[in-house]
């Protein structure tokens, strides 16, 4: 594997695996990778003949009070557990790399941003958008692969693509999770010893509205008052949202139908986390 740091050379090696007629799968991520994006990693192998994946803290996605500066890094790591996954190359650019000082051109997402965490976070998904506009116009991989922990990403990206006809297949990847259902998270690394004990409590929130669903409640004001009920139950959990939305579209709704998504972001301490389920049926 590869460890590259131009855009350049990326291209030319794309180029040469599509001289040959390989397919080539891309895996966006920010680094300091875990399992989750080690089953992305390992899927996109399986799919595709050869696999980058990115690794690089987008700036342009973190707002002026977030944890840009302290998003954990580990290169080295990071490059063992691809090599491991069989992914041919490690793009891992620096700011400077991937962004022109006085760039002016930017992917605009309205619609499925309102809510969730694009209430709360209102420049993310135009980082987020333009970032992996860029990754697909200089990797132009057949099949990109996106996690399901990023429920309301995953859809902004699968939109952004119909909208603005990238001929990339988007693949979602379900969520991976710790043995006492916490979601892996780059992010689980802040957590102090009790604060990951608490976190815990996200997921037996939304197992508390997954039950609710299965003995026939389809009202979503019901089973968000019993998930937020729950939560409210760990001294150590601050609520951003907890919402429940059509799994597409990111609106709200007040019925419960097959497609819906419940979403939330969580506090633990300092540390944001978000997790959610899909009901499917
Ligand atoms: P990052 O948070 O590093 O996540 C990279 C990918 O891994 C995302 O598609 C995310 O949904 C997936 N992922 C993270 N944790 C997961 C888990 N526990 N199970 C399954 N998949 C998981 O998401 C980003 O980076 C960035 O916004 C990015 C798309 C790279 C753009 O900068």
């Amino acid at each position: 594997m590869k460890i590259v740091k131009t855009i350049a050379e990326v291209r030319a090696e794309v180029k040469q695996w599509k001289k040959q007629g390989l397919t080539v799968g891309l895996v966006p991520t920010m680094g300091f990778l875990h399992e989750g994006h080690q089953s992305l990693i390992e899927r996109a192998v399986k799919e595709n003949d050869r696999v980058v994946v990115s690794d690089f803290v987008n700036p342009t996605q973190f707002g002026p009070n977030e944890d840009l500066a302290s998003y954990p890094r580990d290169l080295e790591r990071d490059a063992k557990l691809c090599e491991g996954a069989g992914a041919a190359i490690l793009f891992n650019p620096e700011p400077e790399e991937m962004y022109y000082a006085n760039k002016t051109t930017s992917v605009h997402m309205e619609g499925l941003t309102t809510e969730l965490c694009g209430k709360s976070r209102p420049i993310h998904f135009d980082g987020v958008c333009s970032v992996v506009s860029k990754l697909f116009n200089i990797v132009t991989p057949d099949r990109a692969y996106f996690g399901q922990k990023d429920a309301q990403q995953l859809a902004v990206i699968k939109r952004m693509v119909r909208d603005l006809n990238f001929d990339i297949e988007i693949v979602g990847c379900p969520i991976i999770r710790e043995a006492d259902g916490l979601a892996k998270s780059s992010r689980n690394t802040y957590l102090s010893e009790a604060e990951r004990k608490a976190a815990v409590i996200l997921s037996q929130s939304l197992k508390v509205g997954r039950e609710l669903i299965e003995n026939g409640e389809k009202d979503a004001a019901k089973v968000k008052a019993a998930m937020i009920a729950k939560l409210e139950t760990e001294s150590l959990a601050r609520i951003d949202y907890v919402e429940v939305v059509d799994a597409e579209n990111i609106v709200l709704v007040d019925t419960i139908t097959e497609n819906t998504l419940i979403a939330m972001a969580v506090y633990i301490g300092n540390t944001r986390l978000i997790d959610n389920t899909i009901i499917e049926a």
